[in-house]
């Protein structure tokens, strides 16, 4: 009657893949307590580690549980406890978290009457609360794990991506906040052809990088044409940030999602754990509160 689970952060984009490109990171995350109760509807009833709203229509992860209790049937309702690690606005998916965390966990309460890909459409209505705008990249691979590419958002289309084994994932959070809202506000709504060419090819390079395992390809195709270049700006020591994950044997580094944070993809843990001491030397340079995570992606 109540269950207990990990919410993992994730990396939304991953540099050519806006909006349709995540990855599931497996050490990062939140945790969330649900229970049934014999009072119908959803309860927030307590949160620890983030000021947020208890208000269940406020809060994202009641905000999905009800999308997702207006769907079937139930006899009694929730409670849900969020246990906050991932910062708001630190670009590490803290919204998808509670809201994949919600839906996941009152799906398994109630004898998984739902996969876990019809469990997207749920969550993205707490992602619409969060930044107004219903975008899968985020909790389509904290529910499916891995890396996930949101083919289709209308109609929903997620496909699970292989990846190989001993990839790794190196994210620095510089103690800003960014809110998606903002770092959307800048964007262009327009490519050009020459760009959009660039971004598709990579965007393709990469999917066939990560199933061959071609961690060269995967590398060269970790360049984003269209996004990258509007919010960098925004991030402090982003430019130096990126290039020194390269010098250190970085595949490739970027935004992760609409940041502040910042990801490098690599090959083996002592990569990914060599970056993540670059990183924090640029930041402790510029005296700049950090938080830093290596993590598996597969
Ligand atoms: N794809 C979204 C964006 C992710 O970049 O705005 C937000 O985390």
């Amino acid at each position: 009657n109540e269950i207990k689970i990990f919410c993992p952060a994730t990396i939304a984009n991953l540099s050519c893949g806006f909006d349709v490109l995540g990855l599931c990171l497996e050490t990062a995350g939140d945790e969330m307590i649900i229970r049934k109760s014999d009072i119908k509807g959803i309860r927030i009833t307590k949160i620890v580690g983030a000021d947020l709203p208890l208000e269940t229509e406020k809060n994202v992860a009641g905000v999905s549980a009800l999308a997702m209790l207006e769907a079937i049937e139930t006899e009694f309702g929730f409670e849900i406890e969020i246990y906050k690690h991932i910062k708001a606005g630190s670009g590490i998916g803290s919204s998808a978290a509670s809201s994949a965390g919600a839906v996941f966990g009152i799906n398994e309460l109630l004898g998984r009457p739902f996969t876990r890909k019809e469990l997207v459409q749920f969550a993205m209505q707490g992602e619409k609360l969060a930044s107004g705008n219903a975008h899968a990249d985020n909790v389509a691979p904290a529910l499916l794990g891995g890396f996930t590419l949101v083919r289709s958002s209308n109609p929903l289309d997620i496909i699970k991506i292989e990846s190989p084994s001993e990839l790794y994932a190196t994210v620095v959070h510089p103690q800003i906040e960014l809110k998606t809202s903002d770092a959307r506000s800048v964007l262009k709504q327009t490519v050009s052809l020459k760009s959009a060419i660039i971004q598709w090819g990579n965007v393709g390079g990469l999917i066939a990088g990560l199933y061959t395992k071609d961690y060269d390809l995967i590398g060269r195709s970790l360049h984003d044409e269209i996004v990258e270049p509007l919010r960098s700006v925004l991030i402090p020591g982003f430019d130096l940030i990126k290039k020194t994950a390269l010098e250190n044997g970085a595949l490739g580094s970027g935004i992760s999602g609409s940041g502040p944070s910042i990801f490098a993809l690599s090959k083996g843990k002592e990569t990914a754990d060599k970056i993540a001491n670059a990183m924090s030397s640029v930041y402790d340079a510029m005296n700049l509160p950090y938080e830093i995570h290596v993590s598996k992606v597969n």
